[in-house]
């Protein structure tokens, strides 16, 4: 009888090779992901790895009578190419054990994360400094990183929300005033779905991945909202050490493109609105006539990514920024009083500067910002 975790590297194997060989579909795998790569699909969908007649999309535009479109409630600020060039992976250390407790517990998740996605030992960075060191002596398929990045995704957009629900209660139940967390709290969980939508573009998961999502989000919003309960600072730390992994698979990413190892993701005829146009007219010759266009433009549109930087390596620096923010608003949320402090985010100060969480990788201490 074959082990779980045989058949766990087996059929990663299987995904990889299809990754590689070019086949439609690895459609008998427990990691049902559909994430075949079609090769007379990528002629007509560069970015993708699922063929584009399979697509749907997730999250369509409804089409009414009367409304034109509906804006995101948090509009995103944007970022300039030099911030985010300058993110960088960086690691907090812990203080006391409850934060290497949550430091851990993160490190445990990557483990089986690694695992379920096949990632080979060659295929792992320095174990000594593994939230920093982005080498490793062989990539990882682009498959395989869209695995990583629908999962992960999936489940990042859980402690925000918990966070931001639980302070609104906890505000309405002392009848006491918030001082700025819930909207910072809630806009983090709607940009992680937005990255979430993001790569929905790029891979539909099948009934085995949505199965896990159910189930982990299931464990993941129940465990966060009993820990919220308990210690909201180890909570936003544990948070902290999550976006340091964020941070580390996106550099990562990075640098595989850069090194011309992800081919259709280095491809420089790519750029996002040709993923709009490309899918806009597939689409219509298919049987399925949800259209993503829509929601692929409110995608270019809600990062503001300028005319000429919409590559897929553009995309990755965008969305690495965003897990810079995440990291270093929460590690700075750990660090101050959660019933007394304003948030230093969205407060004007005295005599500084608003702080810039995504250049502040282990966030800012209380005495700098309060
Ligand atoms: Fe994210
Ligand atoms: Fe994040």
């Amino acid at each position: 009888m074959i082990s779980a975790k045989a058949s766990t590297r087996i059929h990663a194997a299987q995904l990889a090779k299809s990754a590689v060989l070019g086949s439609t579909r690895v459609s008998h795998s427990p990691l049902v992901l559909r994430i075949g790569i079609c090769g007379a699909c990528q002629s007509q969908r560069l970015f993708s790895t699922t063929p584009a007649a399979q697509l749907r999309d997730f999250f369509p535009a409804k089409d009414t009578q009367h409304i034109l479109t509906t804006k995101p409630a948090w509009p995103h600020k944007g970022y300039t190419m030099d911030e985010m060039l300058a993110v960088v992976p960086a690691h907090r250390k812990p203080v006391g054990f409850s934060e290497w407790a949550a430091w851990k517990l993160v490190r445990v998740a990557r483990f089986w994360m690694d695992l379920v996605t096949g990632i080979g030992k060659e295929q792992q960075v320095d174990k000594a400094n593994p939230t920093t060191a982005v080498v490793a002596s062989k990539p990882l398929t682009e498959a395989q990183w869209l695995v990583r990045f629908v999962f992960l995704e999936s489940v990042a957009g859980v402690p925000g929300m918990v966070g931001g629900m639980l302070r609104h209660l906890s505000s309405l139940r002392r009848m006491k005033r918030d001082n700025g967390w819930i909207e910072t709290l809630l806009e983090e969980s709607f940009n992680e779905r937005m990255h979430l939508l993001t790569f929905m573009k790029m891979c539909e998961p099948g009934w085995f991945m949505k199965t896990m999502l159910i189930g982990a989000q299931g464990v993941f919003f129940n465990a966060l909202f009993v820990a919220y309960l308990l210690s909201p600072r180890i909570v936003h730390r544990f948070v902290g050490y999550l976006e340091e992994e964020a941070v580390h698979t996106y550099t990562r990413v990075l640098r595989e493109i850069d090194a011309g190892q992800l081919p259709r993701w280095s491809d420089p005829k790519f750029t996002v609105p040709d993923i709009a146009i490309q899918v806009s007219e597939t689409m219509l010759n298919t049987p399925i006539r949800k259209i993503p266009r829509l929601t692929v433009r409110r995608l270019v549109q809600y990062w503001n990514m300028p005319e000429g930087h919409r590559t897929m390596k553009d995309l990755i620096l965008y969305i690495r920024a965003d897990e810079a923010v995440h990291r270093g608003v929460n590690h700075t949320l750990g660090n101050l009083n959660q019933n007394e402090d304003p948030n230093p985010f969205v407060s004007e100060f005295k005599d500084r500067e608003v702080p810039k969480p995504a250049l502040r990788a282990t966030g800012y201490e209380r005495s700098e910002v309060i």
